[in-house]
């Protein structure tokens, strides 16, 4: 068995950012053209008036300010309210596929490795744009690895299981090093004329390279001391769409086939399902809670990350110890946890411990210990 570290994270960021206040005057302004259009049926009780959304609740609801997004013309435009991706010829990369590239280019540059070094390609994210061809083989023909790549969706949870898949290849000298990439357009799922959750999300993508010890060169090296994951059913956040929505033509465009939740009991089932099962991974790593000098955890809502953070510390935690990225991505689902790390990481001195966590749909928890080398 091998010994395994990361080598080198990635990050790729979209150009185009919404606040608050310009996400919040587009919706406003679909909800005045409903109303308007509705006023006789809401006026006989028929249909029910929309409500305004506001920028300080959802700041203060999630700690969200602004999110990065593909496309920002079409989710602000109150006609449309979704992105406006163009459809790509087959000959052209996929859209996925360009930003997990602009990610791995980024993770293999701070491994100081080439594709000849990377023997497995996964894309470990929410949503996928396609079945098939998998947008990891894709990936890998866009960089020139070699060797073997597959999709993997885990939700909000696909980088650290992705991460634990990957480390148990190279474990097993099934690969010398695996490039693990999450690239996420949520707001391709996002229904923007939703008051509770049309905020909630951002797009960015993230690449990790997890690699054999003993082969590691980089000056961003982090063992993967453990991994443990937990999943648990539960519809509390669930999207419907899939490729069976075609044979149900009545239902094919419903709202269950967008991202759907029930937020308050998502906080309230979550929060101390994610605190255990960290304290459970460090204890049975003899390692105290007090011992991790980072907790970079998925990055949904800011009171969540309080809330497991307080639980397992005893205080609350600072900033340094559980860094903040949601404030100006948003959720950008397994993204998120990530893009702390990569962002987070290079003022910790050697030895020094870290907890890298995701949690989201499914119920889906992950939890990897990392020691920075
Ligand atoms: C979504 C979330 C931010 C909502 O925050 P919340 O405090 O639970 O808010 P609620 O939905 O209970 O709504 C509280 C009030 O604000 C109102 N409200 C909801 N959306 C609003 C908006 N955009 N603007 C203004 N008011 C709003 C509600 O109508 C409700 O009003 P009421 O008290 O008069 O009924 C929060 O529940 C959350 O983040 N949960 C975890 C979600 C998560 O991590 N999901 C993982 C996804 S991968």
């Amino acid at each position: 068995m091998h010994n395994v570290v990361i080598s080198g994270t990635g990050l790729y960021t979209p150009a185009d950012s919404i606040s608050n206040e310009e996400l919040v005057e587009s919706f406003n302004a679909y909800v005045h053209q409903f109303n308007s259009d509705n006023a006789a049926a809401i006026e006989r009780g028929e249909v029910a008036a929309l409500g305004e959304s506001s920028a300080p609740f959802i700041e203060k609801a999630s700690g969200i300010k602004s999110r990065f997004v593909m496309d920002k013309a079409g989710i602000l435009d109150p006609q449309r309210m979704k992105p406006r991706l163009r459809e790509r010829s087959n000959d052209e990369p996929s859209i996925l596929c360009e930003m997990a590239t602009a990610a791995a280019e980024q993770a293999l540059q701070r491994a100081g490795k080439t594709a000849a070094d990377i023997d497995a390609v996964i894309v470990a994210c929410s949503n996928l744009q396609r079945p098939y061809p998998a947008v990891a083989i894709e990936v890998q023909q866009a960089l020139g690895i070699q060797g073997f790549g597959f999709d993997m969706n885990v939700a909000c949870s696909s980088a650290t299981f992705g991460i634990q898949t990957a480390a148990n290849s190279v474990q097993l000298g099934q690969a010398r090093a695996v490039l693990v990439v999450d690239p996420e357009i949520c707001t391709g799922h996002l229904n923007f004329r939703d008051r509770d959750s049309h905020f909630i999300f951002g797009d960015a993508a993230t690449a990790v390279v997890v690699e054999r010890a003993d082969l590691a060169t980089s000056a961003y090296q982090f063992d993967i001391v453990s991994t443990k994951l937990l999943t648990q059913f539960s519809n509390n956040i669930r999207n419907n769409f899939g490729f069976l929505n075609r044979t149900a033509e009545e239902s094919a465009d419903a709202i269950d086939k967008l991202f759907v939740q029930e937020g308050r009991k998502v906080f309230r089932e979550v929060c101390p399902m994610v605190a255990e099962l960290i304290a459970q991974h460090l204890a049975e790593n003899d390692i105290e809670v007090s011992a991790v000098r980072r907790f970079w955890l998925h990055q949904a809502n800011l009171s969540m990350n309080h809330l497991i953070v307080k639980k397992l510390l005893g205080r609350d935690a600072t900033l340094d110890e559980a860094p903040v990225i949601l404030d100006t991505y948003a959720n950008t689902s397994s993204a998120g946890s990530v893009i702390a790390l990569h962002t987070y990481q290079d003022d910790l001195q050697p030895g020094a411990l870290g907890v890298l966590s995701s949690f989201g749909a499914g119920y889906s928890i992950g939890s990897v210990i990392l020691r920075k080398r």
